[in-house]
Formats: structure tokens, C-alpha cells, sequence
């Protein structure tokens, strides 16, 4: 293998952390391993890996692509939840990391600040998977990478555009994953939810290197025009509940139905969401979540959710090759 691509014992907490020819690398990697897993046969190279799975907030995906990826591999992983582990309560994250790296091979944290994985990271003296954090969904983008390459065969010049919670760790992670592989990216979200701006200086900067652009606009009709991938995300990202009320009423223009598909002005655009979605969730006594605020729809209708532009399925299963990628590239043999 390419010394270049030598990712053996790194962290994967930031895009930002990794060049453009390491992620395109992790993309094949993960192309491979799909086509392997298609093919039925069975890997070993995560045989002996013991594997942590932190999880703070909850998981569908990630977790389920952790521990299948992983297992795939011969790879051991186990669950630790909030409640089971001590982290940051008895004893300090950084304690922590370092008895776990005395035990494991690898560890997976999801959770609110972004700053415990980096602590992680630092001290476990393990590789250190970021699944997710109040700032970055790393992992995220390369299932969204991988699925936006399917459809288009390429990823260089393809138009990005992400309508929603324009400072959520979503927007963050597509527009850091934009800039370095040089996609055009363009957030359309109200102006009290545009990014960061140093990070989206940052982005700028390192675009232009790849040939990207990146586009922050609050028009939802002008900023979707173009679009040959349109993605969206919950519009009160976990840990943010309490401001449901809030960004329906911010939000509510920037809801993906048929009109802004139509609005792109391209036939062949496709649709595309991280989930968990917000397009049919009942409660137990059957009503809508959402109803309750008014509303009959929230970030995406059904009717586009189920429509023949809507990859979604694809992209959730792409999470599972991506992130076993991320951890045979960093571990495997
Ligand atoms: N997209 C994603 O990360 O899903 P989970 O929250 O179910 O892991
Ligand atoms: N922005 C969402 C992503 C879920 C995968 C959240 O953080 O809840």
C-alpha cells in the first residue's frame, strides 16, 4: 500500500484531520469491502480487535454499523452506554480513555461535546472514532460520499446543497467533507442558523485548494437552484429538544417538499437525509410528533421521502462499509 495512505493508528475525530487523497482512499477502501461483503465472503482483519462503543446519546446507524462492521472483520466490539461507564462522572474523561486503551484496540464515542472525544483521543493511546459530537458527524459523510459517488460516478464539481439547521454538526461535517474533495456546497438555512464563521472561513480557505465552493444563503428557492444532491437533517439536532418550537417556526420555509425539488430545476437530482427522519413518526397513541406544534410535516414530506429521488436507504446502509473502512484503515491488518 501506498505509504500515503498508511492511516494505521490515527484518530478519526475531523475531516479536517485528513487530505483529500486519504478520504478518497477510505472511499475505495469502502467500495471494496462492500463489493466483499456483497461477494458473501467472510474478512479477518480485525481479528483479535477488541472495540469500544461509547454512546452518550443514542443510535440506530452507528451503532449497528460499528458492531456489524466490525464483527464482518472477526473485530469484538462492545456496547458501553452512558449509564454503564464512568466517563467524566467518578473519574475524568482522560482517566478513562486510558484504561480503555489498556484493554482495547479501538474506540467509538458518540456524544455532546466535541471536546471528550479529543480528550479520547489524546490519552487512550488507541485509535478513536468520532460517531458523532454537538460539532462533527465525520463518520456521516463518507456513507454520504460513498452514495453521492453511486449516483453520479463522480464527486469533483457535484452540487451539495443542505436546506435546514445550517450550524448543526450535519451542516458542519458535509461542508468541511465539500471543501476538501471539492464539492460545491451551499447551505440555505434562516440567518440565525448559518455556520460558524470562522469555520466556514476555514472551509473557504481549503477550498480553495480542491476547487470547491461553499455558498451560505438564506433564500430557499434561489439556493436550492442546481442542486444535483439535496440533503436535510432534523431540524432540533439531539440535545437541542427544548428548541423544537423555536426552529419549526425558523425552519418551516425550508421544509423539502415536491416544489423545492422542483425547485432545482433538475429532474435528476437526489434526495438525501443522515436520518433518523421526521416524515411519519407516530407516537404510541398514534398521533404525529409533530402535530402537537402545529404542523403537518417537518424537515422533509413523505411524499419526497418515499419518492424515486430519495437515496436514504442507500446512504444508511453505505454508513456500515464506511465506518468499517475507518476502522480497518486504522486498525485493521
Ligand atoms: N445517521 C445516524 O448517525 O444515525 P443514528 O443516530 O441512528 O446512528
Ligand atoms: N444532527 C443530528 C444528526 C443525527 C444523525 C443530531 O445530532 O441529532
Amino acid at each position: 500500500m501506498n505509504m500515503a495512505f498508511n492511516l494505521k493508528g490515527r484518530n478519526f475525530l475531523s475531516l479536517l484531520d485528513f487530505s483529500r487523497k486519504e478520504i478518497n482512499y477510505l472511499l475505495k477502501l469502502s467500495e471494496d469491502l462492500k463489493d466483499k461483503k456483497r461477494a458473501g465472503i467472510k474478512g479477518d482483519r480485525l481479528e483479535g480487535k477488541n472495540i469500544a462503543l461509547i454512546f452518550e446519546k443514542s443510535s440506530t446507524r452507528t451503532r449497528c454499523a460499528f458492531t456489524v462492521g466490525a464483527r464482518d472483520e472477526g473485530g469484538m466490539p462492545e456496547f458501553l452506554g452512558k449509564d454503564d461507564i464512568q466517563l467524566g462522572k467518578k473519574e475524568t474523561v482522560a482517566d478513562t480513555a486510558r484504561v480503555l486503551g489498556r484493554m482495547f484496540d479501538g474506540i467509538q464515542f458518540r456524544g455532546f461535546d466535541h471536546e471528550t472525544v479529543e480528550i479520547l483521543g489524546e490519552h487512550s493511546g488507541v485509535p478513536v472514532w468520532n460517531g458523532l459530537t454537538d460539532k462533527y458527524h465525520p463518520t456521516q459523510i463518507l456513507g454520504d460520499f460513498l452514495t453521492i459517488k453511486e449516483n453520479f460516478g463522480c464527486l469533483e464539481g457535484i452540487n451539495l446543497t443542505y436546506v435546514g439547521d445550517g450550524r448543526n454538526n450535519m451542516a458542519n461535517s458535509l461542508m468541511t467533507g465539500s471543501a476538501k474533495l471539492g464539492l460545491n456546497y451551499t447551505i440555505v438555512a434562516p440567518k440565525k442558523l448559518h455556520p460558524d464563521e470562522d469555520l466556514v472561513e476555514e472551509c473557504r480557505e481549503l477550498a480553495e485548494e480542491s476547487g470547491a465552493t461553499i455558498t451560505i444563503t438564506d433564500d430557499p428557492v434561489e439556493g436550492v437552484k442546481g442542486a444535483d444532491a439535496l440533503y436535510t437533517d432534523v431540524w432540533a439536532s439531539m440535545g437541542e429538544e427544548g428548541d423544537f418550537e423555536e426552529r419549526i417556526k425558523l425552519l418551516k420555509p425550508y421544509q423539502v417538499n415536491m416544489e423545492m425539488i422542483e425547485n432545482t430545476g433538475n429532474e435528476d437530482v437526489i434526495f438525501l437525509h443522515c436520518l433518523p427522519a421526521y416524515h411519519n413518526t407516530e407516537t404510541e397513541n398514534g398521533q404525529k410528533i409533530y402535530e402537537e406544534y402545529g404542523i403537518k410535516e417537518m424537515e422533509v414530506t413523505d411524499e419526497v421521502f418515499e419518492s424515486k429521488y430519495s437515496r436514504v436507504f442507500d446512504e444508511a446502509e453505505n454508513r456500515m462499509h464506511t465506518i468499517k473502512a475507518v476502522m480497518v484503515a486504522t486498525l485493521g491488518k
